[in-house]
């Protein structure tokens, strides 16, 4: 029980009687569930949007489903749920409304944060969102250029964390969508090998920069931005004038802006009730949308609406964020299972798993409580993962074969992206025998005797034998068009939602982030001058030393 009153998770029914159930059904296998039920892998499924969603290859039956929808009762995710909806600060530790459903909202709705006298947010999103467009089509069109006047032809995003990966990863996605005549890039560790490989190559007179920072603050962005500059007035051989014409900036920080030296009416606003890992339909999707243009981008942020309204108005049993946070808690609290792999069958999906690592565990990578108190049950998990095929042939041995349970999403597409040359569609069809048959194999595995039916020797036949029982959701959609990703994005967005819920953390702080960023500025001067740092230990003390030795200093 907390200081309010209320039951701490795993003291609650719910909790003790999901314990129970879990000893009830033991080792259940899914090829005993699937033989019981014909119509489990038809029932066992979703539909949302163009999504459809099959969950009957998870160890659960109908009991288990229910009684873990009681938890989310419990725990009351949908009252947490409206209370997002309706602008109210959730994230308590920072005192902030969590309101990035309201990126997405139609025009005429109403959104308003707790307790500021501002009104409806959603009229400053639009006029962002059309400064943004009117913006995006003056660079493809070439009305933009740059301080000699050549047309821009080179956008390169300078952001990290949630200012980087979102746009990274849709460009990827979406890049049969993008005009092919720009060249887009993005920059993200202060490793200045990033910055060095992504211009070394680029006109600076035709170089867009893009500074993406919600605080204005981030060391890594701030350093990059400044090389930036510093590169394209020697190129230029320009004073400060040309940077109004290189650089904009995507921010919260008006005056940190200012400071930078670029005109803050070449500044895309977003607010603070917008987490940096639900950002990138914010501003922070400019480069997105210059790459795809605004009407692209538009038709992502309608995908992302439709499954805020499943998520908000579907009932818990068709619902299917509901759904996906409830099996991952299904697995982590009640099935250890430690990590979680999102496995895309798309090459263009190659970022997907590195931007949910972020949103998912810099979300629900807690180990306090909203009451300030040490859980005393597992919370998020570790994310992991590549597109397919490619990890088949590296790291699937350990899911298959290996001690640890790892439920996974497998993600794919019907049709191969339009343009795909007419040579390699044929390949698609390939991908995807090979994207049902691995949900297959882990599913229902291969007996001993079936093994030995093939004639394999006797003491192969441990080695040639897979357990099978291997859990996995499997999502599968027409094509990935931007709707499709928004809708997608969305849908792990609210999935992670409902994990925090039950697990009574605050999923939109990040608190864990700050020590090392301190503790770097603390080290910096011992690295460059050999400066004294009081209190370092011992081991970072020798380790700087042998650094300096090694950098000859
Ligand atoms: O250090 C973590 C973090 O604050 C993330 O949450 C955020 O997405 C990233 O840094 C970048 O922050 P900003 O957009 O303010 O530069």
């Amino acid at each position: 029980m907390n200081a309010e009153g209320r039951t701490k998770l795993n003291q609650t029914p719910e909790w003790t009687a999901l314990a129970k159930h879990k000893e009830q059904l033991g080792e259940v296998r899914l090829r005993e569930l699937f033989d019981a039920d014909p119509a489990r892998g038809t029932g066992y499924t979703l539909r949302v949007g163009d999504l459809h969603i099959d969950y009957s290859k998870h160890l659960v039956t109908d009991e288990t489903l229910a009684l873990l929808r009681d938890l989310a009762v419990a725990t009351d995710v949908f009252g947490l749920r409206d209370a997002m909806f309706r602008g109210e600060r959730i994230n308590t530790t920072e005192d902030r409304a969590v309101l990035h459903t309201a990126l997405r909202a139609a025009p005429d709705a109403v959104v308003e944060v707790d307790g500021d006298d501002a009104g409806n947010v959603v009229p400053g999103v639009h006029a962002v969102l059309d400064k943004m467009s009117a913006f995006a089509d003056k660079i493809r069109s070439g009305e933009w250029t740059g301080h000699t006047g050549k047309r821009i032809k080179n956008v390169v995003n300078v952001g990290i964390g949630g200012s980087d990966l979102g746009p990274a990863m849709a460009y990827e996605a979406l890049r049969s969508f993008t005009d092919r005549d720009l060249t887009v890039r993005f920059v993200s560790n202060v490793d200045g090998a990033d910055l060095h490989e992504a211009i070394r190559d680029l006109d600076a007179a035709e170089t867009l920069f893009v500074i993406a920072s919600k605080t204005f603050t981030t060391i890594e962005t701030i350093t990059n931005a400044t090389s930036a500059r510093n590169w394209l007035l020697t190129q230029l051989q320009a004073d400060e004038s040309a940077v109004a014409k290189h650089f904009v900036a995507l921010s919260t920080n008006t005056e940190k802006v200012a400071d930078f030296g670029i005109d803050t009416a070449n500044m895309f606003e977003f607010w603070d009730w917008v987490g940096g890992r639900y950002s990138y339909d914010s501003a922070i999707g400019l480069a997105l949308m210059i790459a795809i243009g605004p009407d692209r981008f538009r038709e992502m942020l309608d995908g992302f609406r439709l499954v805020d309204e499943h998520f908000r108005t579907a009932p818990a049993e068709e619902n299917a964020p509901l759904l996906l946070g409830l099996l991952g808690v299904w697995y982590g609290n009640f099935h250890d299972a430690q990590s979680h792999a999102v496995l895309p069958y798309s090459h263009y999906l190659s970022k997907f798993t590195a931007y949910l690592q972020q949103l998912d565990m810099e979300s629900n990578g807690k180990s306090v409580d909203r009451d300030g108190e040490r859980v005393q049950w597992q919370t998020g998990p570790v994310v992991w993962g590549t597109p397919g095929t490619n990890g088949q042939h590296a790291y699937y041995q350990l899911i298959h074969q290996g001690t640890k349970l790892i439920p996974a999403d497998f993600i794919g597409f019907a049709k191969p992206v339009d343009d795909l040359r007419p040579g390699l569609v044929a390949q698609h069809d390939l991908l995807m025998a090979n994207f049902f048959a691995q949900t297959q194999a882990l599913a229902f595995g291969k007996t001993p005797d079936e093994v030995r039916a093939e004639g394999v020797p006797d003491e192969l036949v441990p080695h040639k034998t897979f357990q099978g029982n291997h859990p996995t959701t499997t999502i599968l959609a027409t094509e990935l068009t931007p709707s499709v990703l928004g809708q997608l994005i969305a849908l792990y967005e609210h999935k992670v939602f409902v994990q925090g819920a039950v697990w009574n953390i605050d999923s939109f702080d990040q608190w864990g982030v700050e020590l090392g960023k301190v503790l770097a500025k603390r080290v910096e001067p011992a690295l460059t001058e050999g400066a004294d740092v009081p209190g370092l230990d011992a081991s970072t003390t020798a380790l700087v030393a042998k650094y300096r030795e090694l950098r000859g200093r």
